[in-house]
C-alpha cells in the first residue's frame, strides 16, 4: 500500500515565488525567511517521497468567482504553473499522478465527497510556491503531484471540521492504493493576514506561534473552532489555514514536530512552516 510518510503545512505567498525569481533570496528582507526552510527541505531529500498531495486555494487564477467549486481534484497528465501576470515563470510543469488521483476520487465520492474533477487545469502559487520551499528549483519536481483545492476565497467556505474530514478519507484512500509510492501531504496557506477591509494588514504572531505548536499537538482545538473564530484570530485570508487541518486529518492523532519555522511579517503575512511525521 501506499504510505503517508510526512505531513507539511507552509505559507504559499506569492511574492516568495518572485524573491526566488528575482534572486533576492539573500537579501537581509528574505534570508531569515528562506533560512528557516532549509531544514524542511532537507527533510524532504532525506524523506524521498514519489508522490506530493498538496492542498490549497486558487486565487482567481483557474477559477474565477463566477464558478467556485467547495473541493476539486486534479487528475491531469500535467499541471502548467498559471501566468499570474508578470509573464511565464521559469519553473518545471508539474506531473500528476494520474492513476493515484483517479483513487483518491473515487474514494471521496464513496465517502461522501463530491469534489469538482479537473482534467485540464493550471495551478497558481497556492502550489507552486510551496514545491519551490521545499524542493527548490530543480529541472525537473522530483514528484508527482495530486492538487488539491479547497474554497477558502468565496463565503461560504467549508468548515474546519469538514476540512478534517477530508484528510482523514484521504488518508484512508492514500492507504487502500495498492501502489508502493511514499506520499507526502501538503497543507498550505495562511498565517495570518488580511488583504483587504478595515483589517488591511493584520497579523497576528502570537496565534501564528500557537498555531504552529497546537497543530500537532492540540489540532482538536483549531478542528472545533469556527469559520468565524478563524477570520478573527488569522484574519480574512488568513482563513485558509483552515487547509492545514486537512494535511492534519490525514495524519496520527499523535504526531512527532520535526521542523518549525516562522518570520514576519514576509509580504502582509506572518509566514512559516511546520514538519510533521506520525509517532506511531
Ligand atoms: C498574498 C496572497 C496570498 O494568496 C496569500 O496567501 C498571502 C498573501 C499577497 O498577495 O500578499
Ligand atoms: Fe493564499
Amino acid at each position: 500500500m501506499a504510505q503517508i510518510i510526512g505531513g507539511l503545512g507552509t505559507s504559499h505567498v506569492p511574492s516568495i515565488g518572485v524573491a526566488l525569481d528575482r534572486g533576492l533570496h539573500d537579501t537581509p528582507d528574505w534570508k531569515p525567511f528562506f533560512d528557516g526552510y532549509e531544514a524542511g527541505k532537507q527533510w524532504m531529500r532525506d524523506a524521498k517521497p514519489d508522490v506530493a498531495v498538496v492542498i490549497f486555494n486558487d486565487h482567481g487564477n483557474s477559477f474565477f468567482l463566477d464558478r467556485v467549486p467547495t473541493f476539486a481534484v486534479g487528475v491531469a497528465e500535467t499541471y502548467k504553473p498559471v501566468d499570474e501576470g508578470w509573464g511565464p515563470r521559469a519553473i518545471p510543469d508539474f506531473q500528476g499522478a494520474e492513476d493515484l488521483s483517479w483513487h483518491l476520487v473515487d474514494k471521496l465520492v464513496e465517502r461522501h465527497f463530491d469534489p469538482l474533477v479537473c482534467r485540464e487545469i493550471e495551478v497558481d502559487h497556492g502550489l507552486q510556491v510551496p514545491m519551490e520551499l521545499f524542493f527548490g528549483r530543480p529541472d525537473a519536481w522530483p514528484v508527482k503531484v495530486v492538487p488539491i483545492w479547497v474554497n477558502t476565497i468565496q463565503y461560504p467556505i467549508p468548515t474546519p471540521q469538514r476540512c478534517w474530514d477530508m484528510g482523514r478519507v484521504l488518508r484512508e484512500a492514500i492507504e487502500s492504493w495498492p501502489g508502493d509510492e511514499r506520499v507526502v501531504i501538503l497543507g498550505t496557506g495562511g498565517l495570518s493576514h488580511q488583504l483587504q477591509g478595515a483589517r488591511a494588514g493584520f497579523i497576528n504572531r502570537e496565534a501564528d506561534l500557537a498555531w504552529l505548536d497546537g497543530i500537532a499537538t492540540d489540532p482538536e482545538h483549531y478542528r472545533n473552532m469556527t469559520r468565524e473564530d478563524y477570520v478573527e484570530q488569522f484574519g480574512s485570508e488568513g482563513a485558509e489555514l483552515i487547509m492545514w487541518l486537512v494535511m492534519r486529518g490525514a495524519m496520527d492523532a499523535k504526531v512527532n514536530l520535526i521542523h518549525k519555522h516562522y518570520h514576519a511579517p514576509a509580504s502582509m503575512t506572518g509566514a512559516g512552516m511546520v514538519v510533521l511525521e506520525n509517532a506511531g
